[in-house]
Protein backbone atom coordinates (compact mmCIF):
# COMPACT_ATOMS: atom_id res chain seq x y z
CA UNK A 1 0.00 0.00 0.00
CA UNK A 2 1.67 3.26 -0.81
CA UNK A 3 1.57 5.36 2.16
CA UNK A 4 -0.21 8.11 1.88
CA UNK A 5 2.86 9.95 0.26
CA UNK A 6 3.41 11.17 3.69
CA UNK A 7 0.08 12.89 4.13
CA UNK A 8 -2.01 12.82 7.24
CA UNK A 9 -5.96 12.44 7.61
CA UNK A 10 -8.20 13.32 10.62
CA UNK A 11 -9.95 9.74 10.44
CA UNK A 12 -6.08 8.51 12.03
CA UNK A 13 -5.28 11.51 14.15
CA UNK A 14 -5.82 9.29 17.33
CA UNK A 15 -1.95 7.84 16.59
CA UNK A 16 -0.75 11.22 16.60
CA UNK A 17 -1.71 12.22 20.03
CA UNK A 18 0.98 15.00 21.50
CA UNK A 19 2.84 15.02 17.30
CA UNK A 20 2.35 17.85 15.91
CA UNK A 21 1.13 17.27 12.49
CA UNK A 22 -0.25 19.42 9.12
CA UNK A 23 -4.03 18.81 8.07
CA UNK A 24 -5.11 20.04 4.75
CA UNK A 25 -9.16 20.61 4.11
CA UNK A 26 -11.96 22.74 4.08
CA UNK A 27 -13.37 25.19 6.48
CA UNK A 28 -16.76 23.37 7.74
CA UNK A 29 -17.70 25.97 10.42
CA UNK A 30 -16.20 28.72 12.59
CA UNK A 31 -17.08 30.12 16.31
CA UNK A 32 -15.50 32.21 18.82
CA UNK A 33 -15.35 33.75 22.03
CA UNK A 34 -12.93 36.11 22.11
CA UNK A 35 -9.40 35.11 23.09
CA UNK A 36 -10.10 31.77 21.38
CA UNK A 37 -11.59 30.91 18.22
CA UNK A 38 -12.90 27.59 16.93
CA UNK A 39 -12.67 25.98 13.63
CA UNK A 40 -14.22 22.32 12.08
CA UNK A 41 -11.86 21.02 9.46
CA UNK A 42 -13.06 18.86 7.12
CA UNK A 43 -11.01 16.63 5.04
CA UNK A 44 -13.21 14.05 3.49
CA UNK A 45 -12.25 11.57 5.45
CA UNK A 46 -13.39 13.45 8.99
CA UNK A 47 -14.14 16.33 11.13
CA UNK A 48 -11.57 18.00 13.25
CA UNK A 49 -12.09 20.50 16.11
CA UNK A 50 -9.16 23.29 15.93
CA UNK A 51 -8.58 25.82 18.63
CA UNK A 52 -6.64 29.20 18.29
CA UNK A 53 -5.96 30.74 21.26
CA UNK A 54 -4.36 34.39 21.31
CA UNK A 55 -1.33 33.75 23.62
CA UNK A 56 -0.33 30.72 22.04
CA UNK A 57 -0.20 31.73 17.99
CA UNK A 58 1.29 35.16 16.10
CA UNK A 59 -1.27 37.96 15.74
CA UNK A 60 -1.30 36.84 12.42
CA UNK A 61 -2.49 33.85 12.67
CA UNK A 62 -4.63 34.65 15.36
CA UNK A 63 -6.98 37.45 12.85
CA UNK A 64 -6.90 34.56 10.05
CA UNK A 65 -10.60 33.92 11.90
CA UNK A 66 -11.55 37.68 10.46
CA UNK A 67 -10.35 36.58 6.90
CA UNK A 68 -11.72 32.97 7.18
CA UNK A 69 -15.20 31.60 5.76
CA UNK A 70 -17.20 28.35 5.60
CA UNK A 71 -15.20 26.06 2.72
CA UNK A 72 -12.16 28.16 2.35
CA UNK A 73 -9.16 25.54 1.98
CA UNK A 74 -6.40 25.34 4.03
CA UNK A 75 -3.71 23.90 5.69
CA UNK A 76 -3.55 24.06 9.22
CA UNK A 77 -0.70 22.76 12.02
CA UNK A 78 -0.77 22.30 15.57
CA UNK A 79 -0.90 19.54 18.42
CA UNK A 80 -2.84 16.79 18.31
CA UNK A 81 -4.62 16.19 21.92
CA UNK A 82 -6.89 13.56 22.93
CA UNK A 83 -10.31 15.46 23.96
CA UNK A 84 -13.21 13.21 24.95
CA UNK A 85 -15.73 15.97 24.14
CA UNK A 86 -14.85 16.44 20.55
CA UNK A 87 -15.62 15.09 17.36
CA UNK A 88 -13.61 12.23 16.90
CA UNK A 89 -12.44 12.44 20.63
CA UNK A 90 -9.64 14.50 19.26
CA UNK A 91 -8.83 18.19 18.80
CA UNK A 92 -5.92 20.13 17.14
CA UNK A 93 -3.96 22.95 19.31
CA UNK A 94 -3.39 25.45 16.90
CA UNK A 95 0.24 26.67 15.53
CA UNK A 96 -0.28 28.06 12.38
CA UNK A 97 -2.62 28.08 8.95
CA UNK A 98 -1.99 28.50 5.67
CA UNK A 99 -4.88 29.56 3.49
CA UNK A 100 -5.12 28.56 0.02
CA UNK A 101 -8.40 30.29 -1.19
CA UNK A 102 -10.88 32.08 0.63
CA UNK A 103 -14.08 30.91 -0.52
CA UNK A 104 -16.88 33.27 -1.72
CA UNK A 105 -20.14 33.19 0.18
CA UNK A 106 -21.53 29.59 0.30
CA UNK A 107 -24.64 29.01 -1.28
CA UNK A 108 -25.71 25.83 1.35
CA UNK A 109 -25.96 26.70 5.01
CA UNK A 110 -26.92 24.19 7.79
CA UNK A 111 -30.52 25.96 7.24
CA UNK A 112 -33.20 24.21 5.33
CA UNK A 113 -33.25 24.66 1.68
CA UNK A 114 -35.60 23.04 -1.01
CA UNK A 115 -34.44 20.22 -2.90
CA UNK A 116 -34.04 21.82 -6.79
CA UNK A 117 -31.95 24.36 -4.90
CA UNK A 118 -29.50 21.70 -3.18
CA UNK A 119 -29.86 19.38 -6.52
CA UNK A 120 -28.69 22.27 -8.84
CA UNK A 121 -25.49 22.68 -6.51
CA UNK A 122 -25.47 18.85 -6.20
CA UNK A 123 -21.09 19.60 -7.16
CA UNK A 124 -20.88 21.57 -3.61
CA UNK A 125 -23.79 19.30 -1.99
CA UNK A 126 -21.80 16.34 -1.80
CA UNK A 127 -19.82 18.30 0.58
CA UNK A 128 -22.32 18.28 3.16
CA UNK A 129 -22.82 15.21 5.87
CA UNK A 130 -25.49 13.35 5.14
CA UNK A 131 -24.50 13.41 1.43
CA UNK A 132 -21.18 12.47 2.30
CA UNK A 133 -22.07 9.57 3.93
CA UNK A 134 -24.72 8.38 1.68
CA UNK A 135 -22.24 8.31 -0.94
CA UNK A 136 -19.38 6.59 1.14
CA UNK A 137 -22.11 3.72 1.80
CA UNK A 138 -22.32 3.70 -2.08
CA UNK A 139 -18.65 2.98 -2.67
CA UNK A 140 -19.00 0.20 0.54
CA UNK A 141 -21.53 -1.40 -1.46
CA UNK A 142 -19.68 -1.24 -4.63
CA UNK A 143 -16.59 -3.43 -3.35
CA UNK A 144 -18.69 -5.30 -1.20
CA UNK A 145 -19.99 -6.64 -4.19
CA UNK A 146 -16.78 -6.61 -5.82
CA UNK A 147 -15.25 -8.71 -3.42
CA UNK A 148 -17.95 -11.19 -3.59
CA UNK A 149 -17.52 -11.71 -7.12
CA UNK A 150 -14.03 -11.81 -7.17
CA UNK A 151 -13.96 -14.32 -4.48
CA UNK A 152 -16.17 -16.82 -6.07
CA UNK A 153 -14.31 -16.79 -9.31
CA UNK A 154 -16.54 -14.28 -11.18
CA UNK A 155 -14.61 -12.41 -13.96
CA UNK A 156 -15.34 -8.46 -14.20
CA UNK A 157 -16.35 -8.45 -18.58
CA UNK A 158 -16.89 -5.02 -19.50
CA UNK A 159 -19.94 -4.64 -21.80
CA UNK A 160 -20.02 -1.68 -24.32
CA UNK A 161 -22.25 1.00 -23.79
CA UNK A 162 -23.01 1.80 -27.22
CA UNK A 163 -24.50 -1.15 -28.85
CA UNK A 164 -27.19 -1.96 -31.80
CA UNK A 165 -29.83 -4.32 -29.12
CA UNK A 166 -32.69 -3.60 -27.18
CA UNK A 167 -32.59 -5.85 -24.55
CA UNK A 168 -35.19 -4.44 -21.94
CA UNK A 169 -37.80 -3.54 -24.60
CA UNK A 170 -37.88 -0.43 -27.18
CA UNK A 171 -39.76 2.01 -24.97
CA UNK A 172 -37.14 2.78 -23.34
CA UNK A 173 -34.11 3.35 -25.12
CA UNK A 174 -32.09 6.29 -25.39
CA UNK A 175 -31.18 6.98 -29.30
CA UNK A 176 -27.46 8.35 -30.55
CA UNK A 177 -26.02 9.53 -33.65
CA UNK A 178 -23.70 6.62 -34.68
CA UNK A 179 -22.02 7.30 -37.98
CA UNK A 180 -24.57 7.01 -40.27
CA UNK A 181 -27.38 5.12 -38.45
CA UNK A 182 -28.20 4.77 -34.87
CA UNK A 183 -27.07 3.00 -31.90
CA UNK A 184 -28.57 2.92 -28.07
CA UNK A 185 -27.01 3.64 -25.19
CA UNK A 186 -27.20 0.13 -23.31
CA UNK A 187 -30.05 -0.78 -20.88
CA UNK A 188 -28.26 -4.17 -19.81
CA UNK A 189 -24.79 -5.54 -19.97
CA UNK A 190 -26.77 -9.13 -20.31
CA UNK A 191 -26.46 -9.66 -23.74
CA UNK A 192 -22.64 -9.43 -23.01
CA UNK A 193 -22.21 -10.74 -20.16
CA UNK A 194 -23.96 -14.23 -21.73
CA UNK A 195 -21.08 -14.01 -24.47
CA UNK A 196 -18.53 -13.70 -21.50
CA UNK A 197 -19.98 -16.42 -19.58
CA UNK A 198 -19.29 -18.92 -22.64
CA UNK A 199 -15.86 -18.11 -22.68
CA UNK A 200 -15.25 -17.66 -18.53
CA UNK A 201 -18.02 -19.73 -16.80
CA UNK A 202 -18.60 -16.65 -14.24
CA UNK A 203 -18.60 -13.29 -15.09
CA UNK A 204 -19.44 -10.34 -13.99
CA UNK A 205 -20.52 -6.65 -15.85
CA UNK A 206 -20.32 -3.52 -13.83
CA UNK A 207 -21.38 -0.52 -15.48
CA UNK A 208 -23.58 2.56 -15.99
CA UNK A 209 -26.84 1.54 -17.71
CA UNK A 210 -29.28 3.75 -19.70
CA UNK A 211 -33.00 4.40 -19.61
CA UNK A 212 -35.27 6.72 -21.14
CA UNK A 213 -37.79 6.26 -18.01
CA UNK A 214 -41.16 8.36 -18.64
CA UNK A 215 -41.55 7.96 -15.13
CA UNK A 216 -40.64 10.79 -12.47
CA UNK A 217 -40.74 8.26 -9.17
CA UNK A 218 -38.11 8.13 -5.94
CA UNK A 219 -37.12 5.00 -7.60
CA UNK A 220 -35.87 5.68 -11.16
CA UNK A 221 -32.70 7.33 -12.50
CA UNK A 222 -31.88 7.75 -16.33
CA UNK A 223 -28.24 6.53 -15.76
CA UNK A 224 -28.36 3.79 -13.30
CA UNK A 225 -25.60 1.22 -12.23
CA UNK A 226 -26.02 -2.21 -12.40
CA UNK A 227 -23.97 -5.31 -11.48
CA UNK A 228 -24.50 -8.27 -13.35
CA UNK A 229 -23.11 -11.47 -12.86
CA UNK A 230 -24.04 -14.00 -15.70
CA UNK A 231 -22.99 -18.02 -15.09
CA UNK A 232 -22.74 -21.27 -16.77
CA UNK A 233 -24.54 -24.49 -16.21
CA UNK A 234 -26.89 -22.39 -13.72
CA UNK A 235 -30.68 -23.07 -13.43
CA UNK A 236 -32.88 -20.35 -11.80
CA UNK A 237 -32.75 -21.94 -8.31
CA UNK A 238 -28.85 -21.61 -8.19
CA UNK A 239 -28.94 -17.97 -9.46
CA UNK A 240 -31.40 -17.49 -6.64
CA UNK A 241 -29.06 -18.92 -4.28
CA UNK A 242 -26.29 -16.45 -5.57
CA UNK A 243 -28.75 -13.32 -5.40
CA UNK A 244 -29.38 -14.28 -1.79
CA UNK A 245 -25.62 -14.81 -1.08
CA UNK A 246 -24.82 -11.14 -2.86
CA UNK A 247 -27.59 -9.18 -0.79
CA UNK A 248 -26.47 -10.96 2.52
CA UNK A 249 -22.82 -10.58 1.65
CA UNK A 250 -23.44 -6.39 0.54
CA UNK A 251 -25.39 -5.94 4.29
CA UNK A 252 -22.99 -7.80 6.53
CA UNK A 253 -20.29 -5.48 4.81
CA UNK A 254 -22.02 -2.53 5.71
CA UNK A 255 -23.20 -3.90 8.96
CA UNK A 256 -19.44 -3.70 9.79
CA UNK A 257 -17.59 -0.82 7.64
CA UNK A 258 -20.35 1.75 7.93
CA UNK A 259 -21.12 2.22 11.07
CA UNK A 260 -20.67 6.35 11.20
CA UNK A 261 -22.26 6.84 7.95
CA UNK A 262 -25.43 5.22 9.66
CA UNK A 263 -25.29 6.81 12.67
CA UNK A 264 -25.03 10.22 10.21
CA UNK A 265 -28.04 8.85 8.54
CA UNK A 266 -29.92 8.03 11.52
CA UNK A 267 -30.24 4.37 9.74
CA UNK A 268 -32.85 2.00 11.49
CA UNK A 269 -29.67 -0.73 11.77
CA UNK A 270 -32.10 -3.24 13.42
CA UNK A 271 -33.64 -3.91 10.20
CA UNK A 272 -30.46 -4.35 8.43
CA UNK A 273 -29.07 -6.63 11.37
CA UNK A 274 -32.48 -8.94 11.68
CA UNK A 275 -32.26 -9.88 7.92
CA UNK A 276 -30.88 -14.08 7.62
CA UNK A 277 -31.08 -16.24 4.76
CA UNK A 278 -32.69 -18.15 3.13
CA UNK A 279 -34.75 -15.05 1.70
CA UNK A 280 -38.65 -16.05 1.66
CA UNK A 281 -39.47 -17.32 -2.17
CA UNK A 282 -43.08 -16.46 -3.71
CA UNK A 283 -43.76 -17.39 -7.17
CA UNK A 284 -45.90 -14.55 -8.81
CA UNK A 285 -48.97 -16.57 -8.35
CA UNK A 286 -48.43 -16.72 -4.72
CA UNK A 287 -47.05 -12.99 -4.55
CA UNK A 288 -50.79 -12.06 -6.13
CA UNK A 289 -52.92 -14.16 -4.10
CA UNK A 290 -51.64 -12.45 -0.87
CA UNK A 291 -51.88 -8.91 -2.74
CA UNK A 292 -55.82 -10.44 -3.32
CA UNK A 293 -56.23 -11.85 -0.03
CA UNK A 294 -55.67 -8.39 1.30
CA UNK A 295 -58.26 -6.93 -1.01
CA UNK A 296 -55.68 -5.04 -2.70
CA UNK A 297 -57.44 -4.08 -6.69
CA UNK A 298 -54.22 -6.23 -8.27
CA UNK A 299 -54.92 -7.85 -12.21
CA UNK A 300 -53.73 -10.80 -12.51
CA UNK A 301 -51.15 -11.22 -15.67
CA UNK A 302 -49.95 -7.91 -15.16
CA UNK A 303 -46.35 -6.67 -13.19
CA UNK A 304 -46.30 -5.26 -9.72
CA UNK A 305 -46.72 -1.27 -8.96
CA UNK A 306 -44.77 0.41 -6.29
CA UNK A 307 -47.88 0.03 -3.92
CA UNK A 308 -48.12 -3.75 -4.19
CA UNK A 309 -44.42 -4.60 -3.87
CA UNK A 310 -43.81 -2.51 -0.27
CA UNK A 311 -47.29 -4.41 0.51
CA UNK A 312 -45.49 -7.91 -0.60
CA UNK A 313 -42.08 -6.91 0.82
CA UNK A 314 -44.20 -5.43 4.16
CA UNK A 315 -44.89 -9.22 4.95
CA UNK A 316 -41.55 -10.03 5.58
CA UNK A 317 -37.83 -8.98 7.74
CA UNK A 318 -36.23 -10.33 4.92
CA UNK A 319 -36.14 -9.42 0.99
CA UNK A 320 -38.28 -11.14 -0.63
CA UNK A 321 -37.91 -13.68 -3.84
CA UNK A 322 -40.43 -13.53 -6.41
CA UNK A 323 -39.91 -16.10 -9.04
CA UNK A 324 -42.12 -17.64 -12.03
CA UNK A 325 -43.35 -14.56 -13.66
CA UNK A 326 -46.09 -14.45 -16.69
CA UNK A 327 -43.91 -14.71 -19.41
CA UNK A 328 -46.00 -12.24 -21.90
CA UNK A 329 -44.96 -9.45 -19.27
CA UNK A 330 -41.01 -10.06 -19.30
CA UNK A 331 -38.13 -9.77 -21.73
CA UNK A 332 -37.51 -11.97 -24.95
CA UNK A 333 -34.68 -13.86 -23.53
CA UNK A 334 -36.15 -15.69 -20.65
CA UNK A 335 -36.45 -19.31 -20.78
CA UNK A 336 -40.14 -20.65 -20.04
CA UNK A 337 -40.96 -23.64 -17.25
CA UNK A 338 -40.86 -26.80 -18.28
CA UNK A 339 -44.04 -27.67 -16.47
CA UNK A 340 -45.60 -24.13 -17.69
CA UNK A 341 -44.54 -22.76 -21.51
CA UNK A 342 -46.94 -19.52 -19.79
CA UNK A 343 -44.73 -18.77 -17.61
CA UNK A 344 -41.19 -17.50 -17.41
CA UNK A 345 -38.35 -18.47 -15.30
CA UNK A 346 -37.78 -14.86 -14.06
CA UNK A 347 -37.46 -13.92 -10.55
CA UNK A 348 -37.05 -10.65 -8.40
CA UNK A 349 -35.99 -9.06 -5.19
CA UNK A 350 -38.08 -6.82 -3.26
CA UNK A 351 -36.16 -5.07 -0.89
CA UNK A 352 -37.60 -4.81 2.58
CA UNK A 353 -39.22 -1.71 3.83
CA UNK A 354 -40.94 -0.62 0.72
CA UNK A 355 -38.05 0.42 -1.58
CA UNK A 356 -38.80 -1.87 -4.15
CA UNK A 357 -37.06 -4.24 -6.56
CA UNK A 358 -33.60 -4.03 -6.58
CA UNK A 359 -32.86 -7.18 -8.16
CA UNK A 360 -33.95 -8.45 -11.85
CA UNK A 361 -32.92 -11.37 -13.10
CA UNK A 362 -33.60 -15.34 -14.23
CA UNK A 363 -32.33 -18.04 -16.52
CA UNK A 364 -31.55 -17.51 -20.05
CA UNK A 365 -33.78 -19.18 -23.36
CA UNK A 366 -30.28 -21.26 -24.50
CA UNK A 367 -32.41 -23.18 -27.66
CA UNK A 368 -31.89 -21.32 -30.71
CA UNK A 369 -34.76 -21.91 -32.79
CA UNK A 370 -37.06 -21.05 -29.60
CA UNK A 371 -34.74 -17.96 -29.65
CA UNK A 372 -35.33 -17.29 -32.91
CA UNK A 373 -39.04 -17.27 -32.62
CA UNK A 374 -39.08 -15.20 -29.56
CA UNK A 375 -37.46 -12.52 -31.46
CA UNK A 376 -39.91 -12.09 -34.23
CA UNK A 377 -42.96 -12.57 -31.16
CA UNK A 378 -41.27 -9.16 -29.82
CA UNK A 379 -41.17 -7.72 -33.20
CA UNK A 380 -37.50 -7.08 -33.07
CA UNK A 381 -34.83 -6.55 -35.21
CA UNK A 382 -32.94 -10.11 -36.51
CA UNK A 383 -30.02 -8.59 -37.69
CA UNK A 384 -28.40 -7.29 -34.01
CA UNK A 385 -29.42 -10.53 -32.68
CA UNK A 386 -26.83 -12.75 -34.74
CA UNK A 387 -24.13 -12.47 -32.85
CA UNK A 388 -26.32 -13.62 -29.46
CA UNK A 389 -27.62 -16.07 -31.21
CA UNK A 390 -24.58 -17.80 -32.32
CA UNK A 391 -23.78 -18.05 -28.32
CA UNK A 392 -26.70 -21.16 -29.42
CA UNK A 393 -25.15 -22.44 -31.90
CA UNK A 394 -21.61 -23.09 -30.55
CA UNK A 395 -21.91 -24.77 -27.49
CA UNK A 396 -25.06 -23.51 -25.16
CA UNK A 397 -25.78 -24.63 -22.11
CA UNK A 398 -28.24 -23.64 -19.44
CA UNK A 399 -27.15 -20.37 -17.98
CA UNK A 400 -28.64 -17.55 -15.47
CA UNK A 401 -27.64 -14.64 -14.27
CA UNK A 402 -29.30 -11.55 -12.84
CA UNK A 403 -29.00 -7.50 -12.28
CA UNK A 404 -28.79 -6.00 -9.20
CA UNK A 405 -29.89 -1.84 -9.23
CA UNK A 406 -26.56 -0.19 -7.29
CA UNK A 407 -28.85 3.01 -6.76
CA UNK A 408 -32.06 1.16 -5.77
CA UNK A 409 -29.51 -0.67 -3.01
CA UNK A 410 -27.90 1.84 -1.81
CA UNK A 411 -31.55 3.55 -1.64
CA UNK A 412 -32.34 0.86 0.86
CA UNK A 413 -29.08 0.31 2.70
CA UNK A 414 -29.09 4.09 4.11
CA UNK A 415 -32.68 3.85 4.85
CA UNK A 416 -33.31 7.32 2.55
CA UNK A 417 -36.10 8.53 0.67
CA UNK A 418 -35.05 9.26 -2.54
CA UNK A 419 -32.98 7.37 -5.24
CA UNK A 420 -31.10 10.60 -6.78
CA UNK A 421 -29.27 11.36 -3.43
CA UNK A 422 -27.15 7.67 -4.16
CA UNK A 423 -25.10 8.92 -6.75
CA UNK A 424 -22.96 11.59 -7.04
CA UNK A 425 -24.75 13.62 -10.61
CA UNK A 426 -28.18 12.09 -10.96
CA UNK A 427 -29.42 12.05 -14.42
CA UNK A 428 -33.43 11.88 -14.09
CA UNK A 429 -36.25 13.24 -16.84
CA UNK A 430 -35.62 16.40 -15.81
CA UNK A 431 -32.29 17.04 -14.93
CA UNK A 432 -28.38 17.12 -17.08
CA UNK A 433 -26.71 19.39 -15.17
CA UNK A 434 -24.82 19.71 -13.28
O1 LIG B 1 -35.12 -5.78 -13.93
P1 LIG B 1 -34.17 -5.17 -14.89
O2 LIG B 1 -34.74 -4.39 -16.03
O3 LIG B 1 -33.27 -6.37 -15.43
C1 LIG B 1 -32.35 -6.32 -16.42
O4 LIG B 1 -32.00 -5.32 -17.01
C2 LIG B 1 -31.65 -7.62 -16.67
N1 LIG B 1 -31.14 -7.62 -18.04
C3 LIG B 1 -30.56 -7.81 -15.67
C4 LIG B 1 -29.82 -9.11 -15.82
O5 LIG B 1 -30.47 -10.14 -15.72
N2 LIG B 1 -28.54 -9.09 -16.03
O6 LIG B 1 -33.15 -4.23 -14.11
C5 LIG B 1 -32.37 -4.77 -13.08
C6 LIG B 1 -32.40 -3.86 -11.87
C7 LIG B 1 -33.78 -3.64 -11.28
O7 LIG B 1 -34.15 -4.67 -10.43
C8 LIG B 1 -33.61 -2.33 -10.54
O8 LIG B 1 -33.00 -2.57 -9.28
C9 LIG B 1 -32.62 -1.61 -11.41
O9 LIG B 1 -31.97 -2.55 -12.21
N3 LIG B 1 -33.29 -0.61 -12.25
C10 LIG B 1 -33.24 0.72 -12.05
N4 LIG B 1 -32.64 1.45 -11.11
C11 LIG B 1 -32.77 2.79 -11.17
N5 LIG B 1 -33.45 3.45 -12.13
C12 LIG B 1 -34.07 2.74 -13.11
N6 LIG B 1 -34.71 3.40 -14.07
C13 LIG B 1 -33.98 1.31 -13.10
N7 LIG B 1 -34.45 0.33 -13.90
C14 LIG B 1 -34.02 -0.83 -13.35
MG1 LIG C 1 -37.16 -5.70 -13.50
Amino acid sequence: MVENMDKIFIRDLKKYSDKEVTLHGWVYSLRSIGKIWFMILRDGTGMLQCVVVKNDVDQETFQKEELLTQESSVSVTGIVRLEQRAIGGVELGVKAIEIHQIADEYPISPKEHGTAFLMDNRHLWIRSKKQHAILKVRHQVIRAARNFFDDNDFVLFDSPMLTANAAEGTTSLFNVDYYDRTAYLSQTGQLYGEAGAMSFNRVYVFGPTFRAEKSKTRRHLTEFWMLEPEIAYCDINENMEWAEKLIMHIVNHCLENCQAEFEILERDVSKLEQIKMPFPRLTYDEAAKLLNDKDIDFEYGTDFGGADETVIAEQFDSPVIIHRWPAEIKAFYMKRANDNPDLALGMDILAPEGYGEIIGGGQREDDHDILVERIKEHKLPMEPFKWYLDLRKYGSVPHSGFGLGLERTVTWICGIKHIRETIPFPRTMARLEP
